[in-house]
Formats: structure tokens, C-alpha cells, sequence
């Protein structure tokens, strides 16, 4: 695993969008993982600069995101749909036939989750996933459990994950207890995977993902195994990284 250390969140999203765009510039027909939440934000304003100013071109780029969640339509101000949509993909020419999510509508989530991977296998699967990390350390919406998911699936969401994004929400009532997420498995067969964690909120995590025992009540720590991903802390996520590392 490559660790990128910076000092402030928009460091951090500025390392995340050079590795981003570098990735569609070398192959324009890339096939990306795309995330939502708070983290993900500048680095989304970041590849708008880009593609404003120095013409990074998603026209040829396909993208397919991590998860949705159960319940919400695509044009619910709260669904990941129109949050990707106001995002990102309202800003650049992205196809807007070549964007994809889960249905967190399907009746049959067994089916949606065949559905969603055959879809990702017959683009030619995912060249980078962009990730964040919960703080219980959830990628997707992957929680914490005793074995790690394979495939797009519909997941019941865990109490500290459902607080944790009430802020989106008028209440926490709101926030939606289900989701379709992406698999561990999903996720992994991604050809490289970046990594990005902000916040004091998200060092345990993070250094419990990058040095701790490989297990799924450690989701993210599955990535220990990956032959190419490359995290990005601010100063904030990596500081028990650093304590780790001063101390050997
Ligand atoms: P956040 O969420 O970016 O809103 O902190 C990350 C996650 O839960 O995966």
C-alpha cells in the first residue's frame, strides 16, 4: 500500500484528483469506482477545475457507484443518484448513459446485485475505485462482520453509520436503514483503489485498516491485500500512522 501523507483536507483532494485524472488521461476509456460522503467533495470540485480549465475528458469514461441507498428515488435530494449528479456529473461530459448505481428501489435485491455486477464484468470491470472510510472503518457500506461480502448486495446500515449521516438529513428518523452497496469482493477486483480518510474522527480506523489484523469487523483492513491502492490522509486521519511510525 502506498500512503500519501498531506497536511489539510484540500491537499488531500488535490493528490486524489492528479491520481484521478492521471488515470483518465492515460486511459480515457476508464472504467471508474466513484463514492460519496464528505470526503470525496473538493476532489470532485477538483476534477470540475480540471476539466474547465485544462479539458480532462470524461466523455469516454464510465462510472459505477459504490452504493445507493434502499428506499430513496434517483431524484430524492438525498439519494447518492442526484448527490453524484450535483457533484460531479452535472460538471463535465460524462455520459450520462455510461453512469451507473445500484437500484435501492428493486423489489428483488438478490437479482440487482447479479444485475450490477454483470454490468460492471461486461464495462470490463473497475480500473480505479475511489473509496472513503467509516469510523468503524466500512468502505461502502460494508459493516463491520464475520465474513467479508463478495458481491453488490443490500445490507441492513449499523446504528453508528445511520448517526453518522443523519447530518445530511432534516433527523435522524430520516436517514434511510438500508442500502445496496458494492461487495468486498466488488471492490477489490477494482485495479487499483484509492483510499482517501480526512479527520481526527477517522484515524482509528485508518490505522486500524492499515496495521491491524486483516478481518471483516475491520472491512477496510481487506485492503492490506490489494496489489495496488494508495491511501491519502490529511494530517488529522494519518496522525496514529505517525505515531506508529515514529515509534518503531
Ligand atoms: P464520509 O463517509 O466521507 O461522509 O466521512 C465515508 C464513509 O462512510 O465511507
Amino acid at each position: 500500500m502506498r500512503i500519501i501523507f498531506t497536511d489539510t483536507y484540500k491537499k488531500m483532494s488535490e493528490e486524489a484528483a492528479k491520481i484521478i485524472a492521471g488515470q483518465l488521461w492515460i486511459k480515457p476509456n476508464s472504467v471508474l469506482g466513484l463514492a460519496t460522503g464528505s470526503t470525496p467533495v473538493e476532489l470532485y470540485q477538483n476534477l470540475v477545475w480540471l476539466y474547465k480549465t485544462v479539458g480532462l475528458d470524461f466523455s469516454q469514461a464510465t462510472s459505477f457507484n459504490l452504493d445507493e441507498y434502499v428506499g430513496l428515488a434517483e431524484d430524492d435530494p438525498q439519494s447518492y443518484h442526484r448527490f453524484m449528479h450535483e457533484n460531479l456529473f452535472d460538471h463535465v461530459n460524462i455520459r450520462k448513459d455510461h453512469v451507473f448505481f445500484p437500484n435501492g428501489l428493486t423489489a428483488d435485491s438478490v437479482a440487482e446485485g447479479e444485475r450490477y455486477e454483470a454490468t460492471i464484468t461486461a464495462a470490463g470491470g473497475i480500473d480505479m475505485q475511489l473509496l472513503g472510510i467509516g469510523r468503524n472503518a466500512h468502505i461502502g457500506f460494508n459493516e463491520p462482520a464475520n465474513a467479508f461480502t463478495r458481491m453488490t448486495h443490500k445490507v441492513a446500515l449499523k446504528e453508528s453509520t445511520i448517526a453518522a449521516n443523519a447530518r445530511f438529513f432534516a433527523s435522524q428518523d430520516d436517514v434511510p436503514r438500508e442500502a445496496m452497496s458494492m461487495g468486498i469482493g466488488t471492490i477489490f477486483r477494482a485495479r487499483h483503489i484509492v483510499l482517501l480518510a480526512s479527520g481526527a474522527e477517522k484515524a482509528e480506523a485508518v490505522r486500524d485498516a492499515v496495521m491491524g489484523a486483516i478481518t471483516p469487523t475491520v472491512p477496510a483492513s481487506i485492503l492490506q491485500l490489494h496489489p495496488s491502492v494508495t491511501l491519502i490522509v490529511d494530517q488529522e486521519a494519518g496522525t496514529l500512522l505517525k505515531a506508529e511510525k515514529s515509534d518503531s
